[in-house]
């Protein structure tokens, strides 16, 4: 059901356009030799992006395709990834779609960052657009790319407020402080095999009323019944995922959930329920949160 978990450090890819302060997060949380994985080469499609500059400081390859087309750009970026053995591709600040053959050959392994929570105001201008609806909360998105703009499965998401006074550039600043702690923390749960895009079989897998419940959540929802599937997987009772998704599984189905809570940043009062929980399932669960809180 995905690549991930590899069973050795991923080798990590970052497309950027501009300035890169998400990159800068994703090197300094995936340095060499970081077990989970390391970036190994950013690429970007503007010789100009600072991105490319704070990748050669820190020693990693920094390589600039000036775009001159599509075709171009991806013919040469899919022989580098391939060149360099890359696992997993970031988009972080890239400002250009990618074809649907392109998405087709990455998809599972192509993350794209997005300051909204999507599915709404995908775009462009979305700073602007939140404000100008009079949002009380806005935030980013971290998701599969799939072959629409800003569509794709949905992996992790943060909140932020808005507060009185903001202007489309305070409110960039506190989204951008977020997507610093955001996306390194998607893609550690990526690495670990506890997110993957839904799978096309859902109704093979689940059987024909847990696919349908699951098929019926908010796309904002959908992750973290994946998280729950991924640990019951992670905990030899995959069995139980129909059952869980539908209220049925008992205690293993609630540390499940409460654990996939958690592990995406819910309000640590639930975290008290943990000690509700018997025994042997409360160790997979702080198991299961304890390789989350460790680097
Ligand atoms: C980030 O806010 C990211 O969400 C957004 O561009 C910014 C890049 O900042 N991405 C998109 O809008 C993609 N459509 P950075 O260059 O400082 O990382």
């Amino acid at each position: 059901m995905g690549p991930f978990p590899l069973g050795r450090p991923a080798r990590l890819a970052v497309f950027a356009s501009g300035r890169g302060t998400n990159l800068e997060a994703l090197l300094e949380a995936f340095p060499k030799g970081h077990p989970l994985g390391e970036v190994v080469l950013v690429l970007s499609d503007n010789p100009e992006a600072y991105a490319l500059e704070r990748a050669r400081r820190r020693g990693v390859e920094a390589v600039a395709l000036p775009w001159q087309g599509r075709r171009a750009f991806e013919g040469e970026a899919l022989a580098l990834l391939e060149a360099r053995r890359v696992d997993l591709v970031l988009l972080a600040g890239f400002m250009r779609l990618l074809s649907a053959q392109f998405v087709g050959v990455w998809y599972g392994r192509l993350l794209n960052l997005h300051p909204s929570l999507l599915p709404d105001y995908p775009g462009l201008r979305v700073h602007e657009r939140v404000l100008a609806a009079g949002e009380r909360q806005t935030g980013s998105t971290v998701h599969f790319v799939d072959q629409g703009m800003d569509t794709g499965p949905i992996l992790l998401q943060g909140r932020v407020p808005v507060l009185p006074g903001d202007t489309p550039e305070t409110l960039e600043a506190r989204v951008l402080r977020l997507e610093h702690r955001l996306y390194p923390k998607a893609v550690r749960l990526l690495l670990r095999g506890l997110a993957f895009p839904p799978p096309s079989d859902l109704k093979g897998r689940l059987g024909e009323e847990a696919a349908g419940a699951f098929l019926a959540l908010s796309p904002r929802d959908k992750p973290l019944y994946l998280r729950a599937w991924a640990l019951l997987r992670a905990w030899g009772r995959e069995d139980l995922v129909p059952a869980a998704f539908l209220g049925r599984a008992g205690v293993w189905g609630r540390a499940a959930f409460l654990a996939a809570h958690l592990l995406a940043g819910a309000d640590p009062v639930l975290r008290e329920e943990v000690a509700t929980l018997p025994p042997e399932v409360r160790a997979r669960v702080e198991g299961a949160l304890r390789v989350e809180s460790s680097p």
